[in-house]
């Protein structure tokens, strides 16, 4: 067994005490009062770096700050590699559901259960883990590093572009590395090819100044909460498919190939269907389950809000009805362009005996990857390595906002490969990460490290 290689196995203990403590921290950066948990998380992760032996800092921005690693040892000739993850995570309500609580991570049947063990506490600490167990054992990496890790991701990332602008020189790189997503099944690796974007909205529908009672008022009074559900059930077709006028308009079809590799992956829908508990499936006609999550746009309702909604009946015509919208984006949608679009359909919709506002919550820009190149090659080999098969392309239905800005500005290819598994929990109750990828999954990244050394040696 090689040093670094063994350094892994032998610690794997200590590794897993040491993000239970990171895992412990309550970083949910949508919420104000986990402010300081949140920036405690940053600094835990400048820590780590440090005590592996990079140049850490934590550097303030407008929300939360970002904590930037780097080693620069392998010299100026050397290629760079910019390991991007995020330490804040999703709230963790509805709190009753957790089997254990979200902040006291545990493992049951050989997973780890917290908030952030897949998304993406778990999977940044694979790569810390990569690090250190290169620099421990031969003293240097194969190449130059900078970690960048944000505690605005689950907000739509604000204050990382500008950041992003303003220091790209420090950020130059060759490649982007990524790993906060999923492997297509277990033992089954895979690297993406697409995430979606997002273009995120809130709607408020406003009647009478106050709550009134249903049987004096009611059938006179526009109920918002009604006007609100129709407005709602006005945004797809009896096909499916969102009935937004323009929002198909700058959708990219997929290219032959892709669909045949798409239509080619293993996909179990049954298992999918049980996996999710629901009776059936359903969405855009004319379309796979693995398209309609990969590489066609969606609009959801991820929230609603309105009236009594305590125990028993109360007899009331509410003065108000909120949701909350979010459209899942494809190349080349714009989220500005499909906010607008929304409003115009809303607007157009709606009777105008009530009030209607949209705020703009966070956006973010599709994303679709050039599966080839040597850094992508050299990820695809280790992942074979590791886990012993070959991996699959995949799409991603989630999105990581950053990432199409990440290779405008500063050039170079995203590479994404995840750790996690379907059925994790992302931003639900009960998430996990398998124990076994704590080991997997660093020794892959060890293995992608090094073969970036070689490559880089060839050229
Ligand atoms: N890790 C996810 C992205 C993801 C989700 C990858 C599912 C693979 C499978 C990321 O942290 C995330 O949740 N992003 C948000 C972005 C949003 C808040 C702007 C998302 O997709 O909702
Ligand atoms: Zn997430």
């Amino acid at each position: 067994m090689d040093p670094p290689t063994r350094f892994v196995r032998s610690r794997l203990d200590r590794f897993q005490q040491e993000l239970f403590e990171f895992l412990r921290i309550p970083s949910v950066s949508a919420r104000s009062e986990h402010r300081a948990d949140t920036r405690r998380a940053g600094q835990w992760v400048v820590d780590q770096m440090a005590a592996a032996g990079l140049e850490a800092e934590l550097i303030d921005t407008d929300g939360h700050p970002i904590a930037v690693g780097e080693w620069r040892g392998a010299g100026k000739e050397a290629p760079t590699l910019l390991v991007y993850g995020h330490y804040d995570v999703q709230p963790v309500e509805p709190l009753a559901l957790w089997t254990s609580p979200p902040f006291e991570p545990e493992v049951r049947e050989g997973r780890i259960y917290a908030r952030g063990t897949s998304d993406d506490k778990g999977q940044l600490f694979l790569h810390l883990k990569a690090i250190e167990a290169l620099l421990e054992t031969r003293g240097e990496l194969p190449v130059n590093v900078v970690v960048l890790a944000e505690g605005e991701e689950e907000v739509g990332s604000p204050n990382l572009l500008p950041f992003v602008e303003a220091h790209r020189d420090r950020l130059a790189c060759d490649a982007v590395v990524i790993s906060d997503s999923q492997m297509f099944a277990p033992g089954q690796p895979s690297l993406l090819f697409s995430l979606r974007g997002l273009s995120y909205l809130e709607i408020r529908v406003r009647s009478a100044a106050s709550d009134l009672h249903s049987g004096s008022y009611g059938g006179a009074v526009p109920n918002p909460a009604a006007v609100l559900a129709s407005i709602l059930a006005s945004l797809h077709d009896d096909q499916g498919r969102v009935a937004v006028e323009g929002f198909y308009d700058s959708v990219v079809e997929w290219d032959e190939e892709t669909r045949r590799q798409i239509r080619d992956l293993p996909f179990d829908e049954k298992g999918f269907q049980e996996g999710v508990g629901a009776r059936g499936l359903g969405g855009e006609k004319g379309f796979s389950t693995l398209e309609r999550l990969w590489i066609r746009p969606t609009c959801e309702v991820n929230g609603l809000l309105s009236g009594y909604t305590g125990e028993g009946a109360k007899t009331v015509l509410p003065a108000e009805a909120m949701a909350k919208v979010s459209c899942r984006l494809v190349p080349d949608q714009d989220p500005g362009e499909v906010a607008r679009l929304i409003r115009r359909h809303v607007a157009r919709v709606t009777p105008d005996t009530v009030e209607v506002e949209i705020q703009e919550l966070h956006q973010g820009l599709p994303w679709r990857g050039r599966p080839d190149g040597p850094w992508f090659q050299a990820a695809r080999e280790a992942l074979r390595a590791t886990f012993g098969t070959e991996p699959v392309l995949t799409g991603e239905g989630g999105s990581i906002p950053i990432v199409p800005d990440f290779e405008r500005v500063l050039g170079a290819p995203a590479i994404l490969l995840g750790f996690a598994l379907p059925g994790c929990n992302m931003h639900a109750p009960d998430e996990w990460f398998p124990v076994d990828h704590l080991e997997l999954g660093t020794l892959t990244l060890v293995d992608f490290y090094r073969r970036l050394g070689d490559m880089s040696g060839d050229e």
